[in-house]
């Protein structure tokens, strides 16, 4: 076992677990977005579980770190909140707030991030970024709203854990980052329609199933051709 201090408290954990997860199975809430349980190489994307550890340069993403035998660790550093409020913020730049309709509305993780670091959930937004008439993901089963995307990677990367052939990419670069679908497989030998994981895992309600009319009448689209191949080796 190790013992380490989190926030003054002396803490036990088993090995092989990350710090963020040793934080919240002891009731010490650090706010998280990307990494999901049982994740080997968590992508670290979102910035928001940062934590100060005795004897280390700034803050450190806690996903991506193992606990270690005296570990000193700070999770309510003004530093650390002030750089969770600055990540935060940034996602919610770039999403459409709009919880009375969305299916995420009283579990949503941006929500209970936004109470618990004080940020307003309708913060200032970066309009280049919320043109989402201009993209479709064209998958026969699935609807996805970029406005709402916060690219947390989740959606992807449990479709690579449920399926041999995942179909859900990272599609374009940069700000025009959005999920793509990988539409070379015909849509009767698609997974989705019995899967249908990244849907329940979103915590945005971003990706989701299409009502049965709209699914039935799907036929490929220019994006399908575009992102073809896209993620493949
Ligand atoms: S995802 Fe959350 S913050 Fe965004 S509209 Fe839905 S409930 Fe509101
Ligand atoms: S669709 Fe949902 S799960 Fe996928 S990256 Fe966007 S917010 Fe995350
Ligand atoms: S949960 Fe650690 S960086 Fe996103």
């Amino acid at each position: 076992m190790i013992q380490l201090t989190i926030d003054g408290t002396k803490i036990v954990a088993q090995p092989g677990k990350n710090l963020l997860q040793v934080c919240l199975e002891n009731d010490v809430y650090v706010p998280h977005l990307c990494y999901m349980e049982g994740m080997e190489d968590p992508p670290a994307s979102c910035r928001l579980c940062l934590v100060e550890i005795e004897g280390v340069n700034g803050p450190v993403a806690s996903c991506r770190i193992a606990p270690r035998d005296g570990m000193v660790v700070t999770t309510q550093s003004q530093a650390v909140r002030q750089l969770q409020r600055s990540a935060l913020q940034l996602l919610l730049s770039a999403h459409r707030v709009d919880c009375r309709n969305c299916a995420s509305n009283k579990r949503c993780a941006l929500q209970q991030m936004a109470k618990f670091l004080k940020v307003p959930l309708k913060v200032k937004h970066l309009d280049h970024l919320l043109d989402e008439t201009d993209y479709q993901l064209n998958h026969p089963v699935l609807e996805y709203d970029p406005g709402k995307c916060v690219l947390c990677g989740k959606c992807i990367y449990v479709c690579t854990r449920q399926q041999a052939h995942p179909v859900l990419t990272f599609a374009r670069r940069g700000f025009e980052t959005v999920i793509g679908f990988m539409g070379s497989t015909p849509p009767s030998e698609l997974p989705c329609l019995d899967c249908l994981a990244c849907s329940a895992i979103c915590p945005v309600s971003a990706i989701y199933p299409k009502k049965p009319e709209a699914a039935s009448s799907h036929s490929p689209g220019p994006a399908d051709q575009r992102l073809n191949g896209v993620g493949k080796q």
